[in-house]
């Protein structure tokens, strides 16, 4: 049984004020069992990892490459060989693009989708202005919110390099269909990447099972701290990829001429890695692994079925995206008619402390494809209540009187 009532005795952030938080697609609160790890790091050991012949510095090392371990266990890797340690999901995307425009010896096409966020969409696009070797492709996305199928299919081709979709697109909320887009991208000898960020914090992503090549996300999307991202990519194709930064730790010998690299994963993570960041993010994973991720799945979508339901018996609403079923995830887009995103968004702050987003979610192109300027959307996550949702649907038909849409 979820106990939305205890969980959210956790979070420091929701004490702190009287706040209806439902912009957690853009970052989650942080439980106090990871702030307190956060603390514990600097309070009690403050040192760097894997230089240290000291007890306090081997400790800090244990802790970093167990909370690898953990992240490994999370997604069922096989190894925590295949764990890079990123700033976030954003730089793992922008590190995949750059070794990939140094490594496929492969020429052609990059496929992403109309649905990216720009984070998967810009890497490609500035790796493949760079070179006369890549270019871009959009698949289209279909009228309901979904992946064209066909189109995904017709543009695959023998020169297809790569894919890179996302798990959940972060304004329409579906879950896409990983494994048909996976096997049929293999089928074709073509390596696929899923940013997953809006994936992890709400399902489990079992790599064995969804077969994908590189997978990314954020720590802090997933009540972990910010300043964190995780690449999870097949070893065999990291031991492949030339490193994008150099610096201490990624070397494992260099002369004047000479140079050999570390071994993965630290090949890929030049410098001193955000230590305290890393080690909370384990204190993150045992939370969710406690909550259970099918139950905090259960839950949102309990929460997103409600403020579906809620929503579009207002008048003036549109919603985006499916509006229903299995495959759908903790998140709703939507426009009030004649009132922009931004003025709504600041009319629910003002009239009972809802926190939305509004605006373009860094999906230009998404937008664009549906025809739409800018859309408001509430995003929900493990300490979201059902009686918040009424809030928000009061004070959508507050706004909505305020700004002259009830006569
Ligand atoms: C689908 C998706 N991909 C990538 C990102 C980028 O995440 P970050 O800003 O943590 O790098 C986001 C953030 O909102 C997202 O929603």
């Amino acid at each position: 049984m979820f106990d939305v009532k205890s969980v959210r005795k956790d979070f420091p952030a929701l004490r702190s004020q009287d706040i209806v938080y439902l912009d957690n697609a853009a970052t989650s609160f942080t439980p106090e069992p990871v702030t307190d790890e956060l603390i514990d790091y600097y309070h009690r050991n403050g040192t760097s990892v894997h230089r240290g012949i000291y007890k306090r510095a081997e400790e800090t090392t244990r802790k970093l490459e167990k909370s690898r371990e953990k992240t490994a266990d999370f997604i069922g890797a096989d190894s925590s060989r295949e764990i890079v340690f990123t700033k976030n999901c954003t730089e793992s995307l922008n590190l995949l693009a750059y070794s990939f425009h140094h490594w496929s010896e492969k020429r052609g096409k990059i496929l992403v989708t109309e649905m990216d966020h720009h984070s998967n969409i810009l890497p490609w696009k500035i790796m493949a202005k760079g070179s006369d070797r890549f270019e871009l492709e959009f698949v289209d996305v279909t009228r309901n919110g979904r992946i064209d199928m066909e189109d995904y299919e017709n543009k695959l081709s023998p020169d297809t390099v790569a894919v890179a979709f996302p798990g959940v697109s972060n304004v329409i909320g579906a879950y896409n269909q990983v494994k048909e887009l996976t096997k049929l991208a293999h089928d074709n000898h073509t390596l696929v990447i899923v940013d997953g960020a809006q994936w992890l914090p709400h399902r489990k992503f079992d790599i064995p099972e969804y077969d994908v090549d590189f997978l990314t996300f954020s720590a802090h999307k997933m009540l972990g701290p910010t300043g964190l991202g995780i690449l999870y990519g097949r070893e065999d194709l990291l031991e492949r990829m030339p490193p994008p930064f150099g610096g201490g730790e990624m070397v494992r010998s260099t002369t004047k001429e000479e140079t050999t690299w570390n071994d993965v994963p630290q090949k890929f993570e030049a410098g001193t890695p955000p230590i305290a960041q890393i080690i909370a993010f384990g204190a993150a994973l045992d939370y969710l692994n406690e909550l259970g991720l099918s139950a905090v799945k259960k839950h949102v979508d309990s929460l997103t079925e409600k403020a579906i339901n809620l929503l579009s018996k207002i008048q003036g609403v549109e919603i985006y995206g499916p509006k229903e079923g299995e495959d759908r995830g903790g998140l709703v887009s939507f426009n009030l008619k004649g009132v922009h995103p931004h003025d709504l968004a600041a009319s629910l702050d003002s009239i009972d402390n809802i926190a939305i987003r509004a605006g373009l979610h860094c999906a230009q192109p998404l937008h664009e494809a549906m025809e739409l300027n800018a859309t408001s959307r509430a995003s929900f996550y493990v300490y979201n209540e059902e009686g918040e949702i009424d809030r928000l649907a009061r004070a959508i038909r507050e706004a909505r009187k305020i700004f002259g849409g009830e006569k």
